[in-house]
């Protein structure tokens, strides 16, 4: 974390987990625990569904909602999908974009994934755009390059000034759901990558204020220690996000000195 530059964002990605009266709940729970002092910004990301329930639960409290995805589309004959201006007028801030499953299992590309930024950015919402290697992609020795190609393509056409907006999250696939952690050390190795690869497009300036965090399999065991980290400014956490407490302890470990 560098707090001097740049946010540090605790968030937490529920999956297709939990239904409106449980976010009701965990909202209660949630708000109870959390601390007084203000350092990293919380937000809580959730199923289209448990929006509205967790808006309103989080009214007047510090933790900022965000959706798990939306479409680029404005409006229009698209049966299933969710609009940006939908997720604004229900007081969202944040979205998750290219998450890894959402890649995997729906057939997003780094072509939609850049539409859905523009979408977001355009509509006011904050991005949070995730990025990762597979194990055998780590094998092969190529994460930097797609590392790079992922970035590059997510933030293409993307002016400097709605840069302030966009939060990387970078997840290894191996790591996600798996309970094996990257290390720190690799952790932070792409983290800088990332870093650079923004200061490459964007300046120095700007690369030095946008928080890129760290998920997969992150918990309160390994939370402080991949914090450490200059370049890891936050985590986005599926598993341990589900517990109001667990959720609690990463909090705290972000507020560590
Ligand atoms: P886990 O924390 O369950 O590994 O999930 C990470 C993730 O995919 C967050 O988006």
């Amino acid at each position: 974390m560098n707090r001097r530059y740049r946010k540090t964002i605790i968030a937490g990605n529920w999956k297709m987990n939990k239904t409106p009266s449980e976010t009701k709940a965990f909202a209660e729970e949630f708000k109870a625990l959390l601390p007084k002092t203000k350092w990293c910004d919380v937000v809580l990301c959730v199923p289209f569904v448990d929006l509205p329930a967790a808006v309103r639960g989080f009214k007047d409290s510090r933790v900022s909602v965000g959706a798990e995805n939306l479409y680029f589309e404005k409006s229009g004959a698209f049966t299933g999908e969710v609009s940006a201006d939908m997720l604004v007028d229900l007081d969202v801030k944040y979205v998750i974009i290219g998450h890894s499953e959402r890649r995997q299992y729906f057939g997003e590309t780094d072509v939609t994934v850049n539409k859905k930024v523009h979408t977001a950015l355009e509509a006011g919402l904050s991005p949070i755009i995730c990025v990762g290697e597979s194990l055998e992609q780590r094998e092969m020795g190529v994460t930097m390059e797609l590392i790079a190609l992922q970035v590059k393509s997510a933030l293409a056409g993307v002016p400097a000034e709605q840069m302030r907006r966009c939060v990387i999250a970078y997840e290894p696939i191996w790591a996600i759901g798996t309970g094996k952690t990257a290390t720190g050390d690799q952790a932070a190795e792409v983290c800088s990558f990332i870093r650079a690869t923004i200061r490459s497009l964007y300046g120095a300036r700007i690369a030095r204020g946008v928080t890129i965090q760290y998920g997969g399999s992150m918990n309160p065991k390994n939370a402080a220690e991949l914090l450490s980290h200059e370049d890891i400014d936050g985590g986005l956490i599926g598993g341990a996000s589900l517990k109001p407490d667990q959720l609690m302890e990463i909090v705290h470990a972000a507020n560590q000195d």
